[in-house]
Parts: C-alpha cells; structure tokens; sequence
C-alpha cells in the first residue's frame, strides 16, 4: 500500500492535469494498492488540511484539461516561516498533515517559488518529489519546463495575429510577452512570430537602437515594425538602479506595464503610430499543446518510478531529450536565465532581429 499526497502550487499553466495524470497511472500500473490524498489550492490546502481522498481514476479523462483539478494559490516562499495572521506556523502545520496522513510522499508541482517549498519541506524530513511546471521555463536543472511549449504556441499565435493588422496599417505594434525575470518565453515566440525586435529582462535596451531599427525598416519600405516585449524588460538606464530606487521609480510612472512606456517613446521619437497587445493569462490558459502532454507523461512516469525506488528529494527533469532525477538541494534557489551570448541569440540577430543592445 502507497499513501501518496499530491499539491499544485504558483501560477498555474497548461498540462498540470496532464502531469499529475502521469504519475498516479504510472503508480497505479505498479501493482500497488494506492491512497491518493489531493491538496486543494496548493500549500494552503496541505497547511490547512484541506484535502480530498482521491482515486486513481478522478486521474483519468485529464490529460487535455487546461487549470488544475486541485486548485492553486501562491504561497510565498518568504512568508512560509512567518506564522499566519492566527498564529499558526505553516511549516509545522503541512509536517503534521503529513504525519497525520501517514503519506508515503508528496508529489509537488510548481515553479521556482513552489521548489524552494518543497527542498524546505525535504529538509524538514517529508518524502518529497517536485515536477517543474511554468510557462516561463526557468527552472535551473531542467531543459525544459511543461506549460512553457503551449503557452509559446498562444503567445505566438498572437504574434501572427497582429502581423497582419500591423501591416495593413503601417503600424509599430508591440506585444507584451509573459516573463518578468527571464525572456525564455518573449525569446522563442518572437522568434516563431517573425518579431523584429525582441526585448528581454537579460538583455537590458537603449530606446534609441529600438528606434533605429524601426527607422532602418521604414529606409527600408517596410512599413511595419513588430516588437515582442518581455513583462520584465528593462531599459540600461534602469538596469543600474538599485532593487530599491527601481521600485520608487516604478510606483511614480504612470504607465500600466513597460510597453506602455516604449510605446510612449517609439513615439514621441519617431511620429509613429503605435498600439500595445498584452495576451496576459490567455498565455497560461486552455488546453496543453501535444509536446506538453507528451513530456508531462513522460515526468508523471518517472516520478512514479522515482516513488517506487523510494528515492525521494528530487526533482523530475528532462535533460537531453531523457528524463533525470535531480536533488532539490542542488537547484532550489537558482534560476535558469538566457546567456545573452548564447547560439540563439546570435542567429536571431544574424537574421537581423534588433534586441535593443
Ligand atoms: O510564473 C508564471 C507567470 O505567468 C509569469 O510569467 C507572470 O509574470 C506571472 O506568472 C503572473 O502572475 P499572476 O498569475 O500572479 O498574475
């Protein structure tokens, strides 16, 4: 008999589902008698021992659901040993869900936030396995994150979309691209959409190299100008800030998010006409991608496996094309970044894609 507890946890994304389908029908195909007790809304549910005894097949018909059976909620990891507004200490509190379960391990999904939960949770003695779910692929120890292939397929449908009315118009349009701290995401779907210009958190811009690409299109005839902006791109000048003055500096602009403001200076610097799209939660949104399902079976398989093998502590990753278990204590804390040197970035600007640098 396996006692298994299963939580998703942070932003959600496409194929949650899908992964947590693939390690109870991989547990479930092991011959063991199983108890599976869901989580609701992430940690809140493990803190507050709000759960449901789940079985194997409320797994079953999940694999092309969009969101998340069990529900999320974002439970920083900072605050996790702050007590909650009654007193309770969190930490001690999903220890004695645990306990009071019997569970043989826990199952978490979730992102950079989520994982740091879980290495504490490991290093409090629980049985854990993580699976790293986010649009934003930047989970260190891992090629590659589910979520972030669907969400590229939506962020450069959009993409597509707007090219055809930012050409009828002779416009510069920019689409605002899901990513605050990486630009995995405003990286690839510019690429795949044909941007022109591709603004990312690593590569810090100087406005007037996005304006001289738009100049350069127009010496050129081409009337349109497409930018994929990253959420969190950021200028040179602000790249010096300090964390502190960013943040004084950010509450005294007025503008919704930073296309706003390059949509401001395009064109105050050039007379252009330009509008802003923002996807926004449409990123996150709908049914996985086929690659997502394919890789989400694959990670719920092997953390099923890893469950058997009673080697806990890891994270499920996929590394060169093969799934990997790889100790939490290794990459909790870390963040995957874009080198901005890196092959990519310079055949996407030997194809003359401008990155404001
Ligand atoms: O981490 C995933 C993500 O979608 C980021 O790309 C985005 O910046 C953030 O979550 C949005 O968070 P929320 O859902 O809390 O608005």
């Amino acid at each position: 008999m396996k006692r298994i507890g299963i939580l998703t946890s942070g932003g959600d994304c496409q194929a949650l589902n899908a992964a947590m389908r693939g390690v109870v029908k991989g547990l479930a195909n092991s011959g063991d008698e199983l108890e599976i007790f869901g989580f609701y809304d992430g940690y809140k549910g493990l803190i507050y021992g709000n759960y449901r005894s789940l079985a194997a097949q409320d797994f079953s018909g999940i694999l092309t659901m969009g969101g998340t059976i069990l529900g999320t909620s974002r439970q920083p990891y900072k605050l996790m040993r702050v007590p909650d507004r009654d007193g309770l200490d969190k930490v001690e509190a999903m220890k004695h869900t645990y306990y009071k379960l019997n569970l043989d391990c826990l199952v978490i999904l979730g992102g950079n936030g989520t994982q740091k939960t879980a290495n504490l949770l490991r290093e409090e003695g629980l049985n854990v396995i993580f699976l790293p779910k986010t649009i934003d692929n930047d989970i260190y120890g891992t090629d590659i994150t589910f979520g972030f292939q669907s969400a590229l397929n939506i962020a450069t449908n959009t993409i597509d979309c707007i090219h055809t009315t930012a050409a009828s118009h002779n416009r510069v349009f920019i689409v605002e691209i899901m990513g605050h701290k990486v630009g995995w995401l405003p990286l690839h779907a510019g690429i795949a959409g044909g941007a022109d210009i591709i603004l990312i958190p690593e590569i810090p811009y100087d406005i007037d190299k996005v304006v001289e690409a738009i100049d350069n299109r127009t010496e050129r005839e081409k009337g349109f100008t497409i930018l994929a902006v990253a959420e969190g791109a950021i200028s040179q000048e602000k790249a010096m800030l300090t964390k502190k003055e960013f943040k004084i500096f950010k509450s005294q602009v007025g503008y919704p998010s930073v296309s706003y403001e390059v949509a401001d200076q395009i064109a105050q610097k050039t007379g252009r006409e330009v509008r802003v799209t923002v996807p926004g939660h449409m990123q996150r949104g709908g049914s996985p991608c086929a690659y997502d399902r394919v890789l989400c079976t694959q990670l719920g398989a092997a953390a099923a496996q890893a469950i058997e093998d009673k080697d806990y502590g890891n994270m499920i990753a996929m590394i060169d094309g093969q799934t990997a278990r790889v100790p939490l204590g290794e990459v909790a804390g870390k963040l995957k970044t874009i080198d901005p040197n890196c092959q990519l970035i310079q055949e996407a600007k030997k194809v003359g894609i401008c990155f404001g640098d």
